[in-house]
C-alpha cells in the first residue's frame, strides 16, 4: 500500500480517537453536572444561582445580611464576590463544605486592571495598540488573582463608548468597535490562559451586556436609546469577539435599551447571546440589577423582577436577592418552569466543574502559591512595560523631550508628584496581609532615573480640587531655578470609574491656572496628565511646551514615566477616543457618517452641519500620538484595483523611520465604502500594524482586505458587502492619514 495513503490512515485514526475522546470529556461532564443536578432540591438550585458579597468590602449598595453562613451552609448561595485572598475564599469555602451536598463557592471580583501588580488603566492600556502587552498584563493579574483564591474576574468591560462624560471610559477600550474587538480577545484570553481549569486562569466576565457605553448624556447607569443597526454594528462586536475568544461568563448591565432594562432583556440575553451566538457559559446580572428593574419601572416587585431576568436569561443573581426571595414562588406559581431553573444552574455548575472544584474546592487555595505569585518580580517587570507603552506624547515643542539625563535641575512640581495611590487608577484590590503594596511614585521614578545626576526640586503648588493658590509662589521660586520644569496634574484616580461621570471634563481647581504661571518663567514645561478619561484642556494644549498623556498607570507608574521622559523608552502610543475641544461636541467619534452637508470648518460655508461657534473637529484625534522621532510613509501597493467577493487583495506599505531614534509606530487602515445601502463612515479602521523601526531603517508591511473588512449590517440586519467603489487609506493617525488609493468590489 502507498505510504501516502497509510499515513492519511493514520492521522485518520488518530483525529478520530482524539476527536472522540474531547467527546467523551465533554459528555462526561455534562453527564457529571447532570448527576449532581439530580441530587438537588429546588431551594439548593435557586441557591447555585444567588451570588453575595462578603461582609468587608462593598462595590455597590450593600444589603446587609446577618445569616450569610446559614445560608451557605444550607446550600442557599452558589458565588461571592469581593472576598479576597487564600485565607479568606479557604474560610468561607469550608462553610459551603458544611452543606448537604458540599457544592464549591465560586469566588469572582473586579480584577480590572491588575491584582497586587496593578497595571494602566484598561483605557490606558488600550492606547497602547499592543495586543500582546494587553493579554500579558492580563495574564499577570490572572496569574496573581487566582493564586489568591479567586476563580473569576468582572472583566473585561468592553462597552464602546463615544462620551467622556462617562466615567467608565477608563475601563474599556474607547470609541472602535474594531479596536476593542481585537482589545477584548486579548484580555479574555490573558484572563483565561491555555485552559479553565489551570490553576493561573481565571474565569472572565465580559461585560455590561450591552450597550451600557452609550448612557444618555454619559450619565452613568442611564437610559440608551438606539437602532438595533447600531447596536448590532458599533456597540456588540466586542462581545462577540470576547464569546468567541472563550469567555466563560458575561454580565448583563444596569441600564435599559430602548425601554426594556438590559438584566430583563430577552432579545440581548436569549435571542442574541444564548440563541444566534450559542452562548455555553453563564450570566451573572450586575450588582442588584435584578431589583432595579423596579426602578426603571418595568416590573411592580421583586417577584416580577425575579420572573422578568430569569425568563430573559439571566442566570446569577448578584445582591439583590430576588431569586432568592421569588424564584421558588415562581416555579410553584408555574410562572418559571423547572426548565428553565435547570438550565441557568447547568451553566454554573459546568463552570465549577471545568474550574475542577469538584474535584478540589480548595484548588486555589495554597499560601506558598499566593505569596510567590504576589511577589514575582517578573510581575513588577511586566507592569512597567506596559505602562510605558501606555503613554501617549501629545506634544513635544521644540523637541524639548526626551529631557537629557545630564539635565542639571529639575522643578517638579503639581500636586501628584508625590502622591503614590492615586497612580493605581479606580479598581482597586485590597489584598488582605499584603500590606507592603508595590506602587512607585513620580517623585521615586524621578529619582530611580536621574536621582544621582540631576538635583530635583519639588513643590506641589495647589491640590488637585479647589481654588487655593497660595502654593503657586514656592512653584514658581523652584521654576525660576530649574533647566525644566515637568508639571504632574490631572484628575483624583476615584474621580473616573464606576458613578462617576462629570458635566464638566475640564482639568479641576486651579492647574492650569499653576502652569501659565510657571510658563511666566519661561521655562519648558512639561506636563503629565493623570486620568481616566479625555479630558478637556485647551490651554494646557495650546502653550505647554511638551504634554504626556499617563493616564493612572498602576504600580509602576513612575518608573514607566521616567523611562519615557528621558528616552529610556520612544512613545508609541495613540489614543483610542477622540479627545474634544469642547463638552459641547460630545460624543465625538472619527467614524462619523458625511451628512448630506457635510461639516468643514470653513466659516464662509453656512447651512452645513458645523457649529457656527466651534470646530467639529476633537483637539486630538482617534489614533494620535507622537513619537521622539518620524515616520516617513511610501510605496502604497495594492495587488488588485478590482475584486469579486470571494477574492482579496494584498495592501503593501513601507515605513522608514527618518528621525534620530529608534522608535514603534502604529500604522493604521481605514476603509470607506463610497456607496452603501446605509450610509457609511467617512473613515473605518479596519486593520493596523504596529512595527519597530531602527533609526533609519524602513520596513514593508502586508495588509490583507477581504470581504470581511468590506461587510456591514445592511437594514435587515444581514452582514453583507455591496459592489462598489472603496477608499483605502493608510496613516498614522485617524486624521494624519499619508497615503490614498482606491478600489472596485465586484459582483
Ligand atoms: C457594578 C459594576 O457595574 C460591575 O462592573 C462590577 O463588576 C460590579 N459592580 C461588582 O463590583
Amino acid at each position: 500500500m502507498p505510504r501516502k495513503f497509510l499515513q492519511l490512515v493514520g492521522s485518520c485514526l488518530l483525529f478520530l480517537i482524539v476527536s472522540n475522546s474531547i467527546f467523551a470529556q465533554k459528555k462526561s461532564l455534562a453527564q457529571k453536572v447532570d448527576s449532581v443536578l439530580h441530587l438537588m432540591t429546588l431551594d439548593e438550585k435557586i441557591g447555585q444561582l444567588n451570588q453575595y458579597n462578603d461582609d468587608h468590602v462593598a462595590t455597590g449598595p450593600i444589603t446587609l445580611d446577618n445569616d450569610k453562613i446559614g445560608q451557605i451552609k444550607r446550600g442557599q448561595v452558589g458565588s461571592l464576590l469581593n472576598c479576597v485572598g487564600v485565607a479568606r475564599t479557604r474560610s468561607w469555602q469550608k462553610v459551603a463544605m458544611q452543606s448537604r451536598l458540599k457544592i464549591p463557592l465560586l469566588f469572582g471580583q473586579d480584577v480590572v486592571h491588575g491584582y497586587k501588580t496593578t497595571f494602566p488603566i484598561p483605557l490606558g492600556e488600550a492606547a497602547s495598540w499592543d495586543l500582546e502587552a494587553i493579554q500579558q498584563s492580563a495574564r499577570v493579574a490572572a496569574t496573581e488573582a487566582s493564586a489568591s483564591g479567586l476563580h473569576w474576574t468582572f472583566a473585561p468591560m468592553v462597552d464602546i463608548s463615544r462620551d467622556p462624560r462617562w466615567g467608565r471610559v477608563m475601563e474599556g477600550a474607547g470609541e472602535d468597535p474594531y479596536l476593542g474587538s481585537l482589545i477584548a480577545a486579548a484580555r479574555v484570553k490573558g484572563f483565561q490562559g491555555n485552559h479553565l481549569g489551570d490553576l493561573n486562569a481565571v474565569m472572565a466576565c465580559v461585560k455590561h451586556f450591552a450597550a451600557y457605553g452609550a448612557a444618555v448624556g454619559g450619565r452613568d447607569y442611564n437610559s440608551v436609546d438606539m437602532s438595533d443597526r447600531m447596536l448590532w454594528e458599533t456597540y456588540l462586536p466586542p462581545f462577540k469577539a470576547a464569546l468567541d475568544a472563550g469567555a466563560a461568563t458575561f454580565m448583563n448591565s444596569f441600564n435599559d435599551l430602548n425601554g426594556v432594562p438590559a438584566t430583563g432583556n430577552a432579545y440581548l440575553q436569549r435571542t442574541i447571546l444564548k440563541g444566534k451566538w450559542g452562548f455555553k457559559g453563564f450570566v451573572v446580572s450586575d450588582w442588584g440589577s435584578i431589583g432595579e428593574m423596579i426602578n426603571h419601572g418595568n416590573v411592580k416587585d421583586g417577584y416580577e423582577a425575579a420572573l422578568s431576568a430569569i425568563t430573559a436569561g439571566s442566570d446569577m443573581d448578584m445582591e439583590s436577592r430576588n431569586y432568592k426571595n421569588s424564584l421558588a414562588k415562581l416555579v410553584t406559581d408555574k410562572k418559571v418552569s423547572i426548565a428553565i431553573i435547570d438550565d441557568a444552574v447547568r451553566r454554573v455548575l459546568l463552570k465549577k466543574f471545568e474550574l475542577g472544584l469538584f474535584d478540589d474546592p480548595f484548588k486555589y487555595c495554597n499560601e506558598e502559591r499566593e505569596k510567590a505569585a504576589l511577589n514575582n518580580p517578573e510581575h513588577v517587570r511586566i507592569a512597567r512595560t506596559v505602562a510605558a507603552k501606555s503613554i501617549v506624547l501629545l506634544k513635544n515643542e521644540n523637541n524639548v523631550l526626551p529631557l537629557s539625563k545630564n539635565t542639571k535641575t529639575i522643578a517638579f512640581i503639581g500636586p501628584l508628584v508625590k502622591a503614590v495611590k492615586q497612580n493605581k487608577g479606580f479598581w482597586d484590590v485590597e489584598v488582605p496581609g499584603v500590606d507592603s503594596e508595590h506602587i512607585v511614585s513620580q517623585w521615586q521614578g524621578l529619582q530611580n532615573k536621574v536621582g544621582a545626576t540631576s538635583t530635583i526640586l519639588y513643590a506641589k503648588g495647589c491640590e488637585i480640587e479647589g481654588d487655593d493658590k497660595s502654593g503657586f509662589a514656592e512653584a514658581i521660586e523652584v521654576a525660576k531655578q530649574s533647566d525644566v520644569v515637568i508639571l504632574s496634574i490631572g484628575e483624583r484616580r476615584d474621580m473616573t470609574g464606576e458613578a462617576k461621570s462629570r458635566a464638566n471634563i475640564g482639568i479641576p481647581g486651579v492647574q492650569e491656572d499653576l502652569l501659565k504661571e510657571l510658563l511666566t518663567t519661561g521655562k519648558p514645561v512639561v506636563v503629565l496628565i493623570n486620568t481616566g478619561r479625555p479630558l478637556v484642556f485647551n490651554y494646557t494644549a495650546d502653550h505647554a511646551t511638551a504634554i504626556l498623556y499617563t493616564w493612572w498607570l498602576g504600580s509602576e507608574a513612575g518608573n514607566a514615566i521616567a523611562d519615557v521622559l528621558f528616552g529610556d523608552v520612544n512613545p508609541s502610543a495613540k489614543l483610542p477616543m477622540s479627545f474634544p475641544v469642547s463638552v459641547g461636541q460630545i460624543p465625538i467619534y472619527y467614524s462619523h457618517f458625511n451628512t448630506g452637508r457635510p461639516a468643514t470648518d470653513d466659516k464662509n460655508r453656512i447651512y452645513n452641519s458645523s457649529y457656527n461657534d466651534l470646530s467639529i473637529f476633537p483637539k486630538y484625534e482617534f489614533g494620535y500620538g507622537k513619537s521622539y522621532t518620524n515616520f516617513e510613509y511610501s510605496k502604497l501597493l495594492l495587488s488588485k484595483k478590482k475584486i469579486k467577493q470571494t477574492e482579496s487583495i494584498e495592501v503593501s506599505v513601507t515605513i522608514s523611520n527618518t528621525g534620530k531614534y529608534d522608535g514603534d509606530e502604529v500604522v493604521q487602515l481605514y476603509l470607506r465604502d463610497r456607496v452603501g445601502s446605509i450610509v457609511r463612515p467617512v473613515e473605518e479602521l479596519k486593520d493596523f500594524k504596529k512595527i519597530f523601526l531602527k533609526s533609519g531603517e524602513s520596513k514593508t508591511i502586508q495588509f490583507k482586505i477581504d470581504k470581511q473588512k468590506l461587510s456591514f449590517y445592511n437594514q435587515q440586519l444581514n452582514w453583507v458587502a455591496e459592489p462598489g467603489d472603496f477608499d483605502l487609506m493608510v496613516g498614522s493617525s485617524s486624521r494624519d492619514i499619508r497615503l490614498k488609493d482606491s478600489f472596485e468590489l465586484i459582483q
